[in-house]
């Protein structure tokens, strides 16, 4: 790179990244665009240069890395503080910087007038091209310092990303995604409940008009973590557009003393120039790499059973060990025992707090169930709720005052639990010594860690405390996680309302939604798959007739859909019909012989019709896919179109077959089935044909999921 040391470079797989940085000035990201052969800062910015218009200042203000008050930027500051209303305008110019390492810098800024610094960490993973930012904040003044706002980085967005995909959603129906055009102003999502929220996943991706699944141009953002969070889109009347991401605070949530620190959560961001399933393959494989912890990188999934929907609340020893029996004869690999199990929880309204198994029910303790499970070969799963408590329980009764407080006000009733106050350490060390000894006295794999409320008014000494209790969350699954290593552990609340970068740095899958309804749930996993890869979304085959929608599916579609996930069963094996369950038994036996592949390639979406769901997986050398076809409902013309397969490698001749069902007839004959013996040994067809000329999808009737299988 030319220019003088004022540039930085972070130069990514395919992406670079130029930020300014000089003494004395404010920091600024010039460039993230994709590599160029030679990056020459100097001309970049004189290309860049924006002159006098009229009606404007002399010299337009420059953006920055949080457009702060002080400079007299005239868009939404990424930053904004004070000092009893004093100290409000706030500037921060470079110090120092550490550009350490070709792919990480530390821009250390401060402002000599308001007495603040902050520190501005930023890195671009050389393997997934996935760019990091986060911001610290320190009080260097005397007086305590109000902080109401920072984002991780306030990032300018390329003027041709005109189009945003938000995304909104609700309980049993998260990941939601919105299109919305471009428009002068600002795309603002707050999320207050909490938790990362079913309704504010904390991303969002920008495109220009032309960009799809396969090609084009797009930038995806999100925010890892698992509390309040504000997203803004900001497009000023002057054409420049920003981005930023930061945890939503209440008013006087961060008030830092002399020498105190803040720092934000992390805000990962990637871009593509080949589409919007390339974009998701960069964060796939960062998330794979580089957040989620290494001990189970490569370790197959195991099927898990659940037994949620099979019993709800009414556990019965002898009920749960046949369920168990009738799972392993599916070839299940793990028993998860959902809630119900402890203290007085005989339904939602008493127990939570209250962690030893019901002497009632469980007179011997969990040994009985847990033994029997592992006699049959597998694993043993357990529900745990541990940041609430509901207010019939001993643990409330005895410690009334252990719950979130704030003068004057109630909590909202919600499933009659209220969050206890995560921020005392009295109340963490309860919570780690109640389940330390659960992990410790039985041979537990799994912990299913859930969340079933929003956190709305979390007073602890009568400040609020909304992050702080997320950081306390944090704090207790780490260390249970460092005193029982070999545990894994799944991140549940009400379904996907806590799936996030920043849970995922501590735990092993999200429960992506609490409903199990098939063609719901290709909706959700799809959207969902633009942050998260397959292996960590877990996916159940649910019961034939969905609790939540009363849709009544079949047990090949269910079976379809959950294995393109982490799959489970969370049913009444007990009620399923035999034939149903061969069906499950052979889908739970091809899921297992591919489970390794699904997790570990690049996931592809199909652009199609939206009667249709498809997307499929392509291994990273491009020799193997397995594709999955579902007709949602049913389509206008009179046949279905073609499967236009993508990332193969067009020279390669691969044979293609259906894998699932293992037996379909189309609606009438002869069909692409026997023309192409997709049943049978299969036909070998060039790569390029199939991504060109695809093939025709044989007449089915709606709601049916076909798995192609397709091998170079
Ligand atoms: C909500 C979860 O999403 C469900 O799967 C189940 O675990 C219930 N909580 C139990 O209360």
């Amino acid at each position: 790179m030319n220019g003088s040391d004022k540039f930085i470079l972070l130069n990514g797989h395919d992406s670079s990244i130029v930020l300014e940085a000089e003494i004395g000035e404010r920091p600024s990201l010039l460039y993230w665009g994709p590599k160029l052969s030679e990056i020459d800062p100097a001309t970049l910015k004189s290309m860049t240069l924006r002159q006098h218009a009229p009606g404007c200042a002399d010299t337009e203000v420059e953006a920055s890395l949080l457009n702060e008050m002080g400079a007299s930027f005239a868009g939404p500051p990424g930053f904004t503080a004070h000092r009893h209303g004093k100290d409000w305008a706030t500037l921060f110019s470079v110090r120092e910087v550490d550009h350490a390492t070709p792919n990480t810098v530390e821009i250390f800024c401060i402002d000599t007038v308001t007495k603040v610094s902050a520190q501005h960490s930023i890195e671009i993973d050389p393997e997934t091209d996935v760019a990091t930012f986060n911001t610290a904040i320190t009080n260097d003044g005397e007086m305590d310092l109000t902080l109401d706002w920072c984002a991780s980085a306030v990032l300018p967005v390329n003027s041709s990303a005109t189009k945003m995909m938000g995304f909104t959603g609700r309980w049993a129906d998260e990941f939601q995604i919105e299109d919305v055009e471009a428009f002068h102003g600002s795309y603002i999502r707050e999320n207050r409940s909490g938790r990362t929220s079913h309704d504010c996943f904390p991303g969002l991706i920008l495109r220009s008009p032309e960009t799809n699944e396969n090609g084009g141009c797009c930038f995806g953002y999100h925010l890892g973590w698992s509390g309040n969070s504000r997203i803004r889109a900001d497009r000023l009347n002057d054409g420049r557009s920003f981005v930023q991401f930061g945890e939503y605070l209440y008013p006087g949530e961060i008030i830092l003393a002399k020498g105190e620190a803040y720092e934000t959560p992390r805000l990962y961001a990637a871009r593509s120039d080949e589409g919007l399933s390339a974009l998701s393959q960069k964060f796939h494989e960062h998330l794979r790499q580089k957040v989620m912890d290494s001990r189970i990188r490569g370790k197959s999934r195991p099927v898990h059973y659940n037994t949620w929907e099979a019993v709800y609340f009414d556990h019965d020893e002898e009920a749960l060990f046949k369920l168990a029996e009738t799972a392993a004869s599916l070839g299940v690999e793990r028993f998860v025992l959902d809630d119900g199990w402890f203290g007085d929880r005989r339904g939602p309204n008493a127990g939570l707090g209250d962690w030893t198994p019901s002497p009632d029910i469980y007179p011997e303790g969990l040994g009985p169930l847990i033994n029997h499970v592992r006699s049959l070969g597998m694993e043993f799963g357990l529900w745990v709720e541990p940041e609430m408590v509901n207010p019939d329980s001993d643990l409330f009764r005895s410690h009334p005052d252990w719950i979130f407080r704030t003068d004057g006000r109630e909590h909202e009733p919600s499933r009659n639990q209220f969050p206890l106050d995560l921020t005392r350490s009295d109340v963490r060390d309860y919570l780690f010594a109640q389940i330390d000894d659960l992990l410790s006295a039985y041979p537990i794999n799994y912990l299913k860690w859930d969340m079933n409320r929003d956190v709305l008014l979390p007073g602890s000494c009568g400040r609020a405390s909304a992050g702080r209790h997320v950081r306390a969350a944090y704090n207790l699954i780490d260390r249970l996680r460092a005193r029982h290593p070999e545990v894994e552990i799944e991140s549940c609340s009400s379904g996907g309302a806590r799936a996030d970068y920043g849970i995922l740095q501590r735990t092993d899958r999200i429960w992506t939604s609490d409903t199990n309804d098939a063609l719901d749930r290709h909706r959700i996993q799809r959207h969902a798959s633009h942050f998260f890869p397959l292996e960590i979304m877990g996916a159940h085959v649910g019961p034939a007739t969905c609790h939540i929608t009363g849709r009544r599916l079949s047990m090949k579609l269910r079976v379809a859909t959950a294995m393109f996930g982490h799959m489970g069963l969370e049913l009444d094996l007990n009620r399923v019909p035999k034939s149903d369950l061969d069906t499950l038994k052979s889908g739970i036996e091809l899921y297992k012989q591919h489970r390794d592949f699904l997790h570990s390639g690049l996931l592809h979406r199909l652009d199609t019709p939206s009667s249709v769901s498809a997307s499929g997986v392509v291994a990273m050398d491009g020799s193997e896919a397995i594709f999955s076809w579902c007709n949602v409902t049913g389509h206008g013309e009179t046949l279905p179109g073609r499967i236009v397969f993508t990332g193969l490698k067009p020279d390669e001749l691969y044979r293609v077959r259906i894998i699932w069902p293992s037996k379909i007839k189309s609606v009438s004959e002869p069909s692409v089935i026997d023309a192409l013996d997709l049943k049978g040994g299969g036909s070998p067809i060039l790569g390029d044909m199939l991504m060109e000329i695809g093939i025709q999808v044989p007449l089915l009737h709606p709601e049916t999921c076909l798995i192609w299988h397709l091998q170079a």
